[in-house]
């Protein structure tokens, strides 16, 4: 897929982080870029900056997900490329005694649902929803009717103490990339997903000081937290070379994540 104004790309969470670095990137490039977040103040300052447009939408909603495509569509027509970015961490031992009072607590199933409604369920919803307006796109030159990149995160791999819900929607993220691309091999689609390591956006920076300086010290080579450009030039790679299709990449300066 080559990049320019002739494509129209839709960015899931792009309002901050990643997927902001993300429709950046694609801006630059000139592809018309459509941000769907919950956050529209974040959202709307930089669809202005990037001229693109921003779509309120909750990817845990089929009518909010629906609306945005339509609102989306109507500005840049369908759009060719997909980059699932949103997503929420939330962390709690499946079951932990209180430090001070010795209360036994089990993992609130509420939170335990809502991590895999929006980092799991949303990115398939996304995904259906636009593949299904890409099989109606004329393939390009290359054959490729579309792109779609998906974000898990190396918790999918070695998930820490109290990440058992974010690790399994990020396996599940990551489990699902193969099949789905599969299912597209005679359409023309290619799906990929990046497994982040530590970036710095505004997720990361929601945790305490000293966790985020034992996270860079626990970073073999470059010894640092990732800048979300970093993130978003593997994505222009995943989406630009055609022979790429059902990996899941890591980029994550060779960090493996211990037990905690
Ligand atoms: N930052 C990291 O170190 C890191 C590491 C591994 C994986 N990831 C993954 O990368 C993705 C982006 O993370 P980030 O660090 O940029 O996070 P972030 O919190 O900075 O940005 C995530 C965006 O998603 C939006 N969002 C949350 N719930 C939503 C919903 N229901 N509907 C629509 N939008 C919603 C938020 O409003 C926010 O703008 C996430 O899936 C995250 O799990 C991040």
């Amino acid at each position: 897929m080559k990049l320019d104004r002739s494509v129209a790309a839709v960015v899931t969470g792009g309002s901050k982080g990643l997927g902001a670095a993300t429709a950046l990137r694609l801006a630059a490039h000139g592809v018309r870029v459509a941000l769907f977040d919950l956050d529209a103040q974040a959202g709307e300052a930089l669809a202005r900056r990037i001229g693109g447009v921003f779509c309120r939408a909750d990817v845990t909603s089929d009518a909010s997900i629906d609306e945005a495509f339509s609102r989306a569509r109507e500005a840049h027509g369908q759009e060719r490329i997909l980059v699932n970015c949103a997503g929420i961490v939330h962390a709690h031992k499946a079951a932990a005694r209180d430090k001070t009072s010795g209360a036994v607590r089990h993992y609130p199933m509420a939170d335990y649902e809502r991590v895999l409604q929006v980092n799991l369920i949303g990115t398939f919803r996304c995904i259906a929803k636009s593949s299904a307006g890409m099989l109606g796109l004329v393939r390009m030159a290359d054959g490729e009717r579309g792109a779609i990149v998906n974000t898990a995160s190396i918790a999918a791999d070695e998930g820490q103490m109290g990440q058992a819900a974010y690790a399994a929607s990020k396996a599940g993220v990551a489990g699902m990339t193969l099949p789905i691309a599969r299912d597209f091999a005679s359409e023309g689609i290619r799906v990929n997903a990046v497994k982040p390591g530590f970036f710095n956006t505004p997720m990361l920076q929601t945790g305490p000081e000293h966790v985020r300086r034992a996270l860079e010290a626990s970073v073999p080579f470059p010894a640092r937290i990732g800048d979300p450009d970093e993130y978003a030039h593997l994505v222009e790679f995943l989406l630009t070379n055609g022979y790429m299709n059902g990996e899941c990449v890591r980029v994550d300066g060779a960090v493996r994540m211990g037990a905690r």
